[in-house]
């Protein structure tokens, strides 16, 4: 298979191709899921709950995800691979220049940060020095103790439009894809309409451009709550390599997620 670039993955927006994606921490399963067709793989930093066993993002360092990273790379050549930036590792632009660089070096396509506004300034530097940086919107993890928790954002009508608003900015700023996290599938499609890069949702309903899972949730080891979005694909296709092979059919064809994943605004 060739080697997925961004100019695929927006080509695909442009076709109407669902773009399918998971986490992926090590270069066992980032070789399985190239394997299966996945077509880029984050390395998230979801990593401090589903490798370290933390109950939130915020332990997680850039040499953490780096390594991780490292690890993908060497599974999977050939894959589109983005790494997080962790919490308080790109606070000023020129600490996310620098922080950037150890992801990017470890074999990172792409960079992911979360936040809106705040972040123009350094979308714009990350990208004037070649590095291409993925948003994330929605629910943000790394603001957990601001949110007071893992909540559905955006669901009244001044909270979509500044979403929308930022969307827009962000993609003006050059990041070349958004994350939604947890908003109404109805504020996502807006998104998705009005951006000309790819949206890629995780709870935010089937209208994005593509979806997103952390891999541990689509194959039932997610111990504690599991969130309303998540679908064991294992325990319905039975082995791992048709679980993962499952999820990317059913993202193709639009079949998941269903209603019983999304959120109504
Ligand atoms: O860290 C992560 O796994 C993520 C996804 C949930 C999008 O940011
Ligand atoms: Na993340």
């Amino acid at each position: 298979m060739a080697a997925t670039t961004i100019a695929k993955l927006a080509k695909m927006k442009a076709e109407g191709d669902k773009i399918t994606s998971l986490t992926a921490y090590d270069a066992s399963f980032a070789k399985l899921f190239a394997q299966c067709g996945v077509d880029f793989m984050l390395v998230g930093d979801s990593l401090g709950n589903t490798i370290l066993g933390a109950s939130s993002t915020l332990p997680v360092t850039t040499e953490n995800v780096a390594y991780h990273t490292q690890a993908v790379r060497n599974g999977a050549p050939e894959a589109f691979v983005i790494a997080d930036m962790p919490f308080m590792s790109y606070a000023t632009p020129e600490q996310a220049c620098l922080e950037a660089a150890k992801l990017m070096r470890a074999g990172a396509n792409m960079v992911k940060l979360e936040g809106g506004d705040w972040l123009l300034e350094t979308i714009h530097k990350l990208v004037e020095r070649s590095v291409p940086v993925c948003a994330h919107l929605g629910l943000m993890p790394q603001s957990v103790n601001v949110l007071g928790g893992y909540k559905v954002q955006g669901k009244d009508a001044s909270a979509a439009d500044n979403t929308v608003r930022q969307a827009l900015a962000l993609q003006e700023a050059g990041a070349q894809m958004l994350v939604l996290e947890c908003v109404p599938s109805s504020l996502a499609k807006r998104i998705t309409e009005k951006l000309s890069i790819p949206t890629i949702g995780i709870g935010a309903g089937p209208k994005c451009d593509g979806q997103i899972l952390v891999m541990h949730d689509m194959i039932g080891l997610n111990s504690e709550y599991l969130p309303k979005f998540v679908k064991d694909f294992l325990a319905e296709a039975g082995n791992l390599t048709a679980a993962v092979e499952l999820y990317v059919q059913q993202v193709k064809d639009g079949s998941f997620p269903g209603p019983e994943h999304s959120f109504k605004g």
